[in-house]
């Protein structure tokens, strides 16, 4: 027997949604019913990859993220007394301050590391040797390295969880359970598994997944809900859009993804456009896709909504800020109680 994490929640839920901004996390909360035991398997488990998820566990992240977000007035603080290490190798805006929010909001302590060159590895230690010594210091790292076997080195010498936070041109995990959540809390619907074919959605990703990871990490969340997309399609003119067995195991998963050039072609027909801008690659930031623009004049469906994971480059106008389709700034907010959601999920078991 499983006990609800608030068996009053339900009782205690508002009729109107306080929060600020476009999204509307209430009705996400009210359309899906709460079901801990999906959650209660990520206890004390590293986040490495999207592929660790199931349907089910991100249904339920994405209902907790909306109780913290739409009744925040219930929030309890779980991590009293919990340490979190948050080491990011490499710039971040977005993912770390959001961790470490979500960390304090929880009521947790922090310990930051933002330069390598302050640790042991300046003087040759090893991954492995850092994880060691991590273990006695804290409860929860979150990584973000730019290469893409780091914290799978750190993982041998590991024995407390690990939450990838972008490694390399691998994968971006949490990200994509932000954008999931984002897009759940557009259309509750999407979460049903026998959806209608009309409610489902169209998705244009701009982007490659071949080499960059937030698109990677997205996919295979996307992957989960293949009832949910009508029509996946990625936009970009490179020659490998996909890494060796991508696309095979998307397909296997049940997802079918297109490739297409043309964004202005696209846009009429897209619910979803997931725009990025910048990518890691090698040693350094390449900027992607210069040709692919969203303005004012962009043929967007009226209702169409745009999301953007990353740093804001040329490829997306300022304009847009203002307008309906401006989900973007949502989809950063939402990203602090996704993570709250997970990080209660990795370190307390007993909510
Ligand atoms: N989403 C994301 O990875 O953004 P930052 O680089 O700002 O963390």
């Amino acid at each position: 027997m499983v006990t609800p994490l608030n068996p009053k929640l339900e009782e205690a839920l508002p009729e109107k949604d306080e929060t600020a901004g476009i999204e509307k996390p209430l009705r996400l909360l009210k359309h899906v019913p709460e079901d801990p035991v999906p959650l209660l398997e990520l206890a004390n488990h590293s986040i490495v990859s999207s592929r660790q998820f199931t349907a089910e566990q991100v249904v339920q992240l994405t209902r907790l993220a909306a109780k913290h977000e739409a009744v925040p007035q219930q929030a309890r603080q779980p991590l009293v007394g919990k340490i979190l290490i948050s080491a990011f190798y490499e710039p971040s805006t977005r993912t770390r301050l959001s961790f470490e929010s979500a960390w304090h909001r929880l009521g947790g302590d922090i310990m930051s590391i933002t330069d390598p060159a302050t640790t042991g590895i300046a003087k040759g230690e090893t991954l492995k040797d850092v994880g060691e010594m991590l273990n006695n210091y804290g409860d929860l790292v979150v990584l973000r390295e730019t290469n893409n076997k780091a914290i799978y080195h750190m993982l041998e010498g590991l024995r407390i969880p690990i939450v990838n936070a972008g490694n390399g041109t691998d994968e971006h995990p949490t990200q994509a359970l932000a954008d999931m959540y984002t897009i759940f809390k557009w259309r509750p619907v999407l979460m049903d598994k026998n959806i209608s074919e009309m409610k489902r959605a169209r998705i244009g990703i701009v982007g490659v997944p071949a080499t960059m990871r937030t698109v990677r990490s997205l996919l295979y969340l996307l992957a989960l809900f293949p009832n949910s997309f009508e029509d996946v399609v990625i936009i970009c003119n490179e020659k490998n859009v996909f890494s060796p067995g991508q696309l095979d195991n998307l397909n296997e998963m049940g997802l079918q993804v297109r490739v297409a050039k043309d964004l202005n072609a696209e846009l009429p027909n897209l619910d979803i456009v997931y725009i990025n801008s910048i990518a890691w690659i090698g040693d350094d930031y390449k900027e992607f896709g210069q040709n692919y623009v969203l303005d004012t004049t962009s043929p967007l469906k009226k209702n169409a909504i745009i999301m953007h994971p990353l740093a804001r480059g040329k490829e997306l106008s300022t304009h847009l800020d203002d307008t309906p389709h401006n989900w973007y700034f949502a989809q950063a907010r939402g990203a602090v109680f996704i993570r709250m959601a997970l990080l209660t999920c990795l370190v307390q078991h007993n909510w």
